[in-house]
């Protein structure tokens, strides 16, 4: 029996988690947490029956306790509630599914207490990789990656690790690993010419062609920032130089991302998009599980394309590269400057070409703070917040 607590419960990578729970009986949840979504909370504790429950906000963790007063959960609220599931005695992996920087506080308790991460939470590595990954090294943790392409490359190494000894992260540096292909499927926007992208609405950039997701990965697929951050925490989870992560525009999305070794052999890992398959590949590795569902179909197919990624019209990618090349605070600015944006552009506040405007203003005027602490990464992103909302007024 594997024990599992999940932060992010109620949303797209939570309610798969809890599909892959429902299929393997070998796996049970311990504890749940979630922003604001009572009702949805109410239906998994009632399905999992999870010793604690959390919820963000005070109000919503009261509206919880009276809907599951029948039931033996102990309903918890805020970061307290979160930190407390994070370091939960009986579980041993902590499912990371939470949008925003939320996760880094939760993620560090956790892998001092000596629990695994199945991590989707992108943000927590692109802020504070330099603090996970050396702690995680320290506790003899694992960081599985759940996003899709993380684990195709996850996958695509494992081969190489066979027969060799040690922590991960070291062998990752031995084994010769040339180029990291991180494919992107180019999202709703490909192909189109920048002037056509000043009209686009939030309805318009939620159409993404391949995978089904929360809105702010959907908008941040559209402008290739979700890329880029991809490309930070490719970064941390491999221990590889920027300019060996080469960013591939796949539209099928089909390869899900592929390692160049030293001798030109790539391996690729494929398969018809679906998240299941990544998440249930971190819940039990090194054991590849049975998952039922749609299967690739080479003849149907016919034909795989690739195609260099527009950086003149999407910059969004150029910039996640240059935050990162900056280092230190910068990924933060880059991520909270993001954030506001993609929630201005979906309340109707800011042009489509204004997310990655935004994003190049707040990272011209910051300055780095170099190895910055979790309370530095939370006051720059406070300090990136506090710029964007002056900016949203002016
Ligand atoms: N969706 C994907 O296919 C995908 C793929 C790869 C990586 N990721 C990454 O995985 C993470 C989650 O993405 P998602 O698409 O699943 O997002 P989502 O659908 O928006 O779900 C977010 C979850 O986090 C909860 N939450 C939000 N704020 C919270 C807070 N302050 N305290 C506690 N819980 C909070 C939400 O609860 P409420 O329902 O109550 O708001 C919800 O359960 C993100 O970092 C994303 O980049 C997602």
């Amino acid at each position: 029996m594997k024990n599992i607590a999940i932060l992010g419960s109620t949303g797209s990578i939570g309610t798969q988690t809890l599909e892959i729970v429902r299929n393997n009986p070998d796996l049970r949840v311990v504890a749940l947490a979630a922003g604001s979504s009572v009702e949805k909370m109410e239906a998994q504790i009632r399905e999992f029956h999870p010793s604690k429950a959390c919820m963000w906000s005070e109000d919503a963790a009261a509206d919880l306790r009276v809907k599951v007063a029948d039931l033996e959960v102990e309903v918890l609220a805020g970061m307290e509630g979160l930190l407390e599931i994070a370091v939960l005695p009986e579980s041993q992996v902590l499912v990371t599914a939470i949008v925003g920087m939320i996760g880094i506080r939760p993620t560090i308790a956790a892998i001092e207490a000596g629990k695994d991460i199945a991590l989707a939470n992108k943000e927590t590595l692109v802020c504070a990789g330099h603090i996970i990954m050396p702690l995680a090294e320290r506790h003899g943790v694992a960081i599985l990656p759940v996003d899709s392409e993380h684990s195709a490359i996850f996958q695509s190494l494992n081969g190489e690790l066979i027969g060799r000894s040690g922590r991960r992260e070291a062998l990752y540096r031995e084994i010769g690993i040339e180029k990291i292909l991180l494919t992107a499927s180019g999202g709703p926007f490909r192909g189109k010419a920048k002037e056509e992208l000043r009209n686009m609405q939030a309805a318009d950039a939620l159409k993404h062609p391949n995978w089904t997701m929360g809105h702010k990965v959907t908008i941040d697929s559209s402008t290739l920032v979700n890329k880029g951050l991809e490309v930070m925490e490719a970064k941390w989870l491999f221990g590889v130089e920027l300019d060996r992560i080469q960013v591939v525009v796949h539209p099928q999305s089909i390869v899900h991302s592929a390692v160049q070794y030293k001798d030109g052999a790539v391996i690729a890992q494929m398969g018809v998009p679906d998240m299941k398959l990544p998440i249930q590949y971190a819940l039990f590795y090194p054991d590849r599980r049975p998952l039922e569902g749609r299967r690739l179909d080479l003849f149907e197919l016919g034909q795989l394309t690739f195609e260099k990624p527009d950086t003149e019209t999407f910059p969004g990618l150029a910039l996640a590269y240059r935050a990162a090349e900056a280092g230190g605070s910068m990924p933060t600015v880059y991520n909270a400057a993001n954030e506001k944006a993609v929630d201005m552009f979906l309340k109707g506040k800011l042009t489509y070409p204004g997310i990655a405007e935004l994003i190049g203003e707040a990272m011209e005027r910051h300055k780095v703070i170099a190895d910055p602490s979790v309370a530095d990464i939370l006051e720059t992103e406070r300090e990136t917040y506090e710029h964007v909302a002056h900016r949203e007024q002016r």
